[in-house]
């Protein structure tokens, strides 16, 4: 199998840390990939001013596939996120998160197995705030049939193409009637073309009830920007943790992978961190690169690791760091 290139961002706080535990893996593994390391994100910005220089969006585009660690976005003020610009400058529009059981792993529930896909160029997201007077600021929600339609789609052709059910669209339309207003209108009108699969809607806040009381009767989520952030961590907390998820951005022609998971200030530079998520990217990067086969044999001495209760990190009830956590998994890889 030809080598892959690949972009890499290893990102700040623990991501450098989980990162080169997850490429451990992979190189151990036999991972095809050529990896093109660049610098973005608070890295970049300490070194040259810049959080995303020229050259990261020159190599996404030259090579379309990305994997990036948590990157930090200074708080109330500084620099705008390079997530929000990563993936508005790529029109990866489809954040696609799946949330499942990690075998072995204690948390709140058994058998959660939910896919979230999270509109992801629009809404509250678009940057676009201002002071109106002193003492009074707007922050404007945008939502365009286009981008509706578009996620709406995805999650339903996601859905047909992997045996899935059921979609539940998440919205504040009583309240918001225009923007999540319109988000339903576009949904309603594809899930007409799906008469296989179950569409149904519910409140964003009677659905974050429902998901910490029976997450199993939820199959795929369906949010526009700011609802699928804030459900995502929710749903990472029902299987123990924001360790455990990773997603995908996409777009028709490019893709970033990464965690759900930030730049962990709290815990970076201590060696503790989980890599299980930023593993899990790359599990969902090796499949979109056509290297099944690699991503099987990671997952295999992945859930034996934790079925053994070999290295675990502090996350997930052990004690072990998370380079010894990435040595068990390659001790693993049969
Ligand atoms: P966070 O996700 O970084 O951390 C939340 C909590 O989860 C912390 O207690 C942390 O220690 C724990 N945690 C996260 N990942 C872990 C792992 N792999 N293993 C063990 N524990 C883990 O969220 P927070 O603190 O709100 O944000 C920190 C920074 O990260 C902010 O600057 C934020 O903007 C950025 N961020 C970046 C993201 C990205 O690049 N995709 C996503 C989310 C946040």
């Amino acid at each position: 199998m030809a080598m892959q290139k690949v972009t890499l961002i290893r990102g700040d706080g623990i991501g450098p840390e989980v990162v080169d535990a997850a490429i451990e893996v992979l190189d151990a593994a036999g991972a095809k990939i050529e990896w093109e390391e660049v610098l973005a994100g608070l890295a970049a910005h300490t070194l040259s001013g810049d959080p995303l220089p020229d050259e990261v969006l020159a190599s996404i585009a030259r090579n379309h596939t990305c994997l990036k660690g948590p990157v930090t976005t200074p708080i109330a003020g500084g620099f705008a996120s390079i997530n929000v610009a990563l993936r508005k400058q790529f029109e990866l529009y489809a954040n696609l998160r799946p949330v499942r059981n990690m075998p072995c792993v204690a948390s709140r529930f058994e058998g959660v197995d939910l896919v979230i896909i999270r509109e992801n160029t629009e809404g509250l997201y678009s940057g676009l705030e201002h002071e109106v007077t002193p003492g009074v600021v707007e922050s404007l929600k945008i939502a365009t049939e286009k981008a509706c339609t578009r996620i709406a789609r995805f999650a339903f052709e996601y859905a047909a193409a992997n045996q899935r059910k059921k979609i539940t669209a998440i919205h504040k339309a009583n309240i918001m009637k225009l923007t999540d207003g319109l988000f339903l209108r576009c949904a309603r009108e594809v899930a007409r073309e799906y008469g296989d699969l179950v569409y149904e809607e519910a409140i964003v806040d009677n659905a974050s009830m429902q998901l910490v009381m029976n997450p199993a009767r939820f199959d795929v989520l369906l949010l526009e920007n700011l609802y699928g952030d804030i459900l995502s961590d929710l749903c990472a907390g029902l299987v123990g943790g924001l360790g455990l998820v990773a997603g995908a951005n996409l777009g028709l022609r490019d893709a970033i992978f990464e965690a759900v998971h930030g730049s962990a200030p709290d815990i970076a530079g201590q060696g503790v961190a989980n890599p299980t998520a930023m593993l899990l990217a790359c599990l969902m990067m090796l499949r979109y690169i056509g290297q099944e086969d690699v991503a099987a044999r990671i997952q295999q001495a992945l859930v034996k690791v934790y079925c053994e209760k070999r290295a675990l990190t502090r996350d997930v009830g052990g004690a072990s760091s998370t380079r010894q956590f990435a040595a068990a998994v390659i001790a693993a890889l049969a």
